[in-house]
């Protein structure tokens, strides 16, 4: 297949271009190094020191990978580029990584909650407008939230797709069953740019035939995966600090440190986590299964491995670790505490078999860290503020 991958220099676009690549399918990369760039500004570097995107193809091709090809496009901005990128390559497929991924980035300022809903909200419109204008017919892959649900207590497995619903009318009669997707209740802007990306996704799928997945990700955590780990040159990111490190590999980090492991808050949140090599299988599944071409609407998976509460998963890392775990003021939004349960039935038909968190895989990861422990910029492990807060847990 000829398959674009917007966002291929990040975290999980960079390993899902080298998988496609390793199975025999043409990748092409788009990214804009936005990423690289707002890292830049702030401050924050991986953890693990990433080659620039030319020095990571020449690597691929020196170890003889299926070559894959790179181009620099802002999505967001350059509709005219991508159009004319689309009729060159004219793709089987786009997976589409390419947003301000950070949460906290979204909330902090104006400007970060600013540029996110532009770059995103641009980004997918851009991409899908150019499938209709080329007349491609393309999937297109994006990949959402699961946060797009909100962290309030549901008290029930969130669905995956459409549901048959019946409105209740004031009397208490039912009133006639139609389909709709899962009501959404974004807590950042972030999450607000993935519920109307699925919205957008749904358009154009119901309007124009376009054929659409949304995989709803849960918080990816991992480091390396079987092709990373081929040369340092192909290594992946690893981000630990407070804007872009997602928790496991923060706590790794921390434990590998010997440093208190951060809990937000009350730590009683409860989030939905999946591994890095599973995204990539589950990316593989999905080019293998787009919706028919008739069927007009979003496909959507809940691309999840399980719900954890982070005070659980701190524990473990502590157990692991000389570290002890503490609770810091949360630096983010958002409920204090909820549970959350969802349904993953399509990461199963994509025939993933994921892996989940336990002593051995927090003992590699840990390990993992352990080996980039000099390289960690000590300013960066908590928030501002949270070195006056660093209260053991009792
Ligand atoms: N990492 C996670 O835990 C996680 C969880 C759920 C969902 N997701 C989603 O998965 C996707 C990939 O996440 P990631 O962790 O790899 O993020 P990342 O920031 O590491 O990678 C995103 C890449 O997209 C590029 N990009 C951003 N805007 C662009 C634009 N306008 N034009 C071209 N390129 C652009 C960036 O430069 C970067 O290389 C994102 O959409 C993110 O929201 C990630």
């Amino acid at each position: 297949m000829r398959v674009m991958v917007i966002g291929g220099d990040g975290y999980c676009g960079w390993p899902t271009a080298l998988r496609l690549a390793r199975l025999g399918h043409h990748v092409s990369i788009v990214d804009n190094f936005s990423r690289r760039r707002i890292g830049q500004a702030l401050g924050v570097e991986s953890l693990v020191p990433i080659s620039s995107l030319d020095e990571r193809l020449q690597a691929w091709h020196e170890l003889g990978g299926t070559p894959i090809t790179s181009h620099e496009i802002d999505v967001a901005e350059s509709f005219e580029s991508i159009c004319s990128l689309i009729e060159d390559i004219r793709p089987d497929a786009l997976v589409h990584f390419g947003e301000q991924r950070s949460v906290p980035y979204s909330m902090e300022s104006s400007s970060g909650g600013l540029f996110t809903v532009r770059n995103n909200l641009m980004a997918t419109t851009n991409l899908l407008e150019a499938l209709v204008q080329t007349q491609t017919d393309a999937h297109i892959i994006h990949l959402g939230s699961i946060g797009v649900y909100g962290y309030e207590t549901l008290g029930y497995e969130i669905p995956e797709g459409y549901q048959r619903i019946r409105r209740v009318d004031p009397s208490g009669e039912l009133g006639p069953e139609h389909e709709s997707l899962h009501p959404f209740n974004p807590v950042s802007k972030y999450h607000l740019t993935k519920a109307m990306d699925h919205l957008g996704l749904a358009y154009y799928a119901a309007k124009h035939g376009v054929r659409a997945t949304d995989l709803c990700q849960g918080t990816v955590w991992g480091a390396e995966t079987e092709e990373t780990r081929r040369d340092p040159r192909l290594a992946n990111r690893f981000d630990y600090d407070p804007t872009f490190g997602t928790v496991l590999n923060r706590f790794a980090l921390q434990a590998a440190l010997g440093k208190p492991i951060s809990v937000y808050g009350t730590g009683e949140q409860t989030r939905a986590f999946i591994h890095i090599e599973d995204v990539l299988g589950c990316i593989v599944g999905a080019l293998a299964s787009p919706p028919k071409r008739d069927d007009h609407r979003v496909q959507v998976v809940n691309q999840i491995a399980e719900c954890m509460r982070i005070n659980d998963l701190a524990n473990l890392f502590a157990d692991r670790s000389d570290s002890e775990v503490v609770r810091i003021a949360s630096p983010r939004s958002e409920p204090d505490e909820n549970d959350l349960a969802a349904r993953n039935h399509g990461v199963k038909a994509f025939g993933v078999d994921p892996v989940l968190v336990s002593p051995a895989k927090i003992d590699t990861l840990i390990e993992f860290a352990r080996g980039y422990a000099d390289l960690a910029d000590p300013r960066n492990l908590y928030p501002t503020e949270a070195p006056k807060n660093l209260e053991p847990v009792t």
